[in-house]
């Protein structure tokens, strides 16, 4: 007959510290004293907040910290012996964060971040340094927030090889790309809305321009295909350039748009690692993720395609994938930090636009007067470039109009080619506009 477990056979505490006490911070905090019981049914091992880390001490961030050590410097916590784990919410990719982080795995302690610029540009390097020393360097909360799509490529797909991922991976573009849709208004107005609501930063530009993305589809590119992390290698193109004009077209052909990240294999083996703004059926899967909403779609090849979507940002679904690290580091479930060892990541092999094919939207405001269109129709014939459809709005005499067409498959690097030659005709009085088209496995 087994005897009942003692206090002292049970395990000691996970013991923590919170560094960085923002939204995020603080929403940790709350989930770690509300769910205090809960939580402990389901590890069997309390996690216990020990220390607590931020800039200034004096700020009522609405929940109790008197029970924490306070720590002025958040270096302090990597030297405390009674830690084993720091949650790294502070944020940026070098200085602080990135100081911390590094001090922490030297000295053998997981670390828990949310941190998607530092592991975008750091990644590579503190994977191996966590796996040397011994700690976890555990990121859920780092992608898409509350989709657990960390944990799903690298635990529940581990037995697939994926050929591709497609992400709507930044909740502000999505929301300004869906309200320009619905109410019709311009990129700059919708996006003064977006920051009076909160959701864009006053400094927008690493959403608008991709960056955030980036950083994401970084990751998730590296988890994926078991390749190293190379941020410098993702081709970005963010979303100031999306005119009202160019999702109403999109819409009337069936399409809407959308900043797309793209990780996904091509014929000639290369790999596609793109942020851009594409279009994407109107029914489909992809094409009904609207407002701030997250979403990603994976195609592995024994477990067929799938589809996440949730809330990629704000305290909440952040914190929450923050805890849920916290649970698994506390029960002792340590992963590779990128699916495989570190030591096996490899160097990947990426597509140059040569290699990048499909069918394209390209949008060209020209004169309206005849020959224009023979003229352009001869640079696409000449670059080989074939159109399913094409659309000229309005009867405008010697001013300008729209012109829009939908190409057959073609080649990324023969319609760059064309659309430079385009450009240069008198009567194209504007930069042709021009988004691939995307379209996700059966989805
Ligand atoms: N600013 C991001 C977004 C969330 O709008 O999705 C944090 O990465």
């Amino acid at each position: 007959m087994s005897s009942p477990v003692t206090a002292a056979e049970k395990d000691p505490p996970y013991k923590i510290a919170v560094a960085g006490l923002g939204t995020v911070g603080c929403g940790v905090v709350e989930i770690l004293q509300k769910h205090e019981g809960l939580l402990a049914r389901r590890t069997d091992r309390p996690i216990e907040i020990v220390a607590v880390s931020a800039r200034s001490k004096g700020k009522d961030r609405g929940v109790d910290l008197s029970a924490y050590k306070w720590m002025d410097d958040p270096q302090a916590l990597t030297a405390d012996p009674d830690i084993d784990c720091v949650v790294e919410l502070i944020g940026g990719s070098e200085g602080v964060a990135y100081d911390l982080v590094k001090a922490a795995l030297n000295a053998g302690k997981d670390v828990v971040t949310a941190n998607k610029a530092l592991l975008a540009h750091h990644g590579d390097e503190l994977a191996r340094l966590a796996e040397d020393k011994g700690g976890a360097l555990a990121y859920e909360a780092a992608v898409a927030g509350g989709i657990p799509i960390i944990k799903t490529l690298r635990e529940g797909f581990a037995a697939n090889r994926i050929s591709g991922l497609h992400g709507i991976l930044n909740g502000t573009c999505n929301y300004i790309l869906t309200e320009m849709r619905e109410s019709g208004r311009s990129f700059d107005a919708v996006l003064k809305d977006a920051q009076d609501l909160g959701y864009a930063e006053a400094d927008p530009t690493f959403d608008i321009d991709g960056i955030d993305a980036a950083h994401k589809l970084a990751i998730l590119t590296a988890l994926a295909f078991g390749v190293r992390i190379d941020f410098e290698r993702v081709r970005v193109s963010g979303i100031r350039h999306v005119s009202d004009v160019d999702i109403a077209f999109a819409e009337e052909f069936g399409y809407r748009i959308k900043l797309l990240g793209v990780a996904r294999q091509l014929e000639d083996g290369t790999l596609l690692q793109s942020v851009e703004p594409c279009l994407v059926p109107r029914h489909s899967a992809v094409g009904a993720i609207d407002g701030a909403f997250n979403a990603v779609f994976t195609e592995g090849d024994f477990v067929g395609p799938g589809a996440m979507v949730g809330l990629g940002a704000g305290r909440g679904p952040t914190a929450s994938a923050v805890v849920a690290d916290l649970v698994d580091l506390c029960m002792g479930q340590k992963r590779p930090v990128f699916s495989v060892p570190a030591k096996n990541l490899t160097p990947a092999d990426y597509a140059d636009s040569a290699a990048v094919s499909g069918h394209f939207y390209l949008r060209l405001s020209v004169l309206d007067k005849p020959g224009v269109i023979a003229d352009v129709s001869a640079i696409l014939r000449d670059c080989r470039i074939s159109i399913e459809a094409l659309m000229q709005r309005g009867r405008d005499p010697g001013q300008q109009v729209p012109v829009v067409m939908i190409t057959h498959d073609a080649r990324q690097a023969d319609l760059a080619r064309a659309c430079e030659q385009m450009a240069a005709l008198s009567t194209v009085l504007e930069p042709p506009r021009l988004f691939r088209i995307e379209k996700i496995a059966s989805l």
